[in-house]
């Protein structure tokens, strides 16, 4: 069975790319899940990041999809827009590539279905099932906004996580949007699945009294149980990664690494409890 995971936030730059890219290549390189990473962003940083890992570890390698997203969508075929990031015997990353053209999205779907919007977006999980089928694991980068495209992934997702900074406004941004997914998409439009798997704090600078006081803020407001455990530090490695891809080399990459290592088992513990209390229903 697949399980599709949304990384969200309206608010930008809060660390979603970062997670988003950070986590498939994790559940891809280090727990030999079969991943697609899928970029909805137009601004396409994380196909950036993937694309930059792959040369890392291939310089030769082709980086190069058939065609772009938003072309891949006209043709009803989205394996057009893919491309393979790292595969061996055990492991597969593959990335749905987006690029700047995936702006015209939503317009696309506004033409094409003129006075329905909930039919823009099952058709998109229409569009999606078969190739995403093919996955032990998807995840889903998304814009900072909430708009059709946000829509379509959380609309066809099983889990969201929603990244937020422990900073003000970050914090009202994960509150506005978790009111939007309990009002706008799972009561609204009547998302199949969706389902929170928790809050993720990032960029944490350990020495800043106002960063601890919100981090406390959101814990009481949210409570404890809403937030993965693992909270991500500010660090130099996650902020050169955006530049230069992944690398898995020396000693600070592998302490990068180990933190997102540590929310994966997270993710996939909350994951696994839910189904032991699926069947025992
Ligand atoms: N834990 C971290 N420590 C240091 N820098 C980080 C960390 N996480 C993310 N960054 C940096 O912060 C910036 C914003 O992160 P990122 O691109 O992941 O946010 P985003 O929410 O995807 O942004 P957008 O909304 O524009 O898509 C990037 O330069 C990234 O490298
Ligand atoms: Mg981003």
């Amino acid at each position: 069975m697949t399980e599709i995971l949304c990384v969200g936030n309206l608010k930008g730059g809060v660390g979603k790319t970062t997670t988003a890219t950070q986590l498939a290549f994790n559940l891809a390189y280090k727990r030999h899940l079969k991943t697609l990473l899928v970029d909805l962003d137009p601004q396409s940083n994380s196909s950036t990041i993937l694309l930059n890992t792959k040369l890392n570890f291939d310089k030769k390698g082709n980086t190069h999809a058939k065609a772009s997203l938003m072309r891949a969508v006209q043709d009803e075929d989205l394996s057009e827009a893919l491309v393979n990031i790292y595969s061996n015997l055990l492991d597969q990353l593959d990335l749905l590539a987006s690029s700047s053209d995936f702006y015209a999205f939503p317009r696309y779907l506004e033409k094409k279905f003129p006075d329905n919007y909930e039919k823009r977006i099952h058709y998109f999980k229409q569009l999606t099932d078969t190739l995403f089928n093919k996955y032990d694991f998807v995840v889903i980068d998304t814009p900072p906004t909430i708009s059709v495209i946000t829509d379509c992934a959380l609309y066809l997702s099983d889990w969201i996580l929603v990244v937020s900074q422990t900073q003000q406004s970050s914090y009202d941004g994960a509150l506005t949007y978790l009111k939007y997914l309990q009002n706008d998409v799972i009561d609204g439009l009547k998302a199949p699945k969706l389902d929170s798997i928790g809050i993720l704090l990032v960029m944490l600078d350990k020495k800043s009294s106002l960063d601890q006081a919100v981090l406390q803020d959101i814990k009481n407001k949210f409570g404890k149980e809403n937030i993965l455990p693992t909270v991500i530090h500010n660090m130099n490695r996650l902020k050169r990664w955006g530049r230069t891809g992944i690398t898995d080399k020396g000693y600070f990459d592998k302490q990068a690494l180990k933190v997102y290592d540590d929310v994966t088992s997270e993710i996939l513990e909350r994951i696994k409890q839910n189904e032991q209390l699926t069947s025992q229903q």
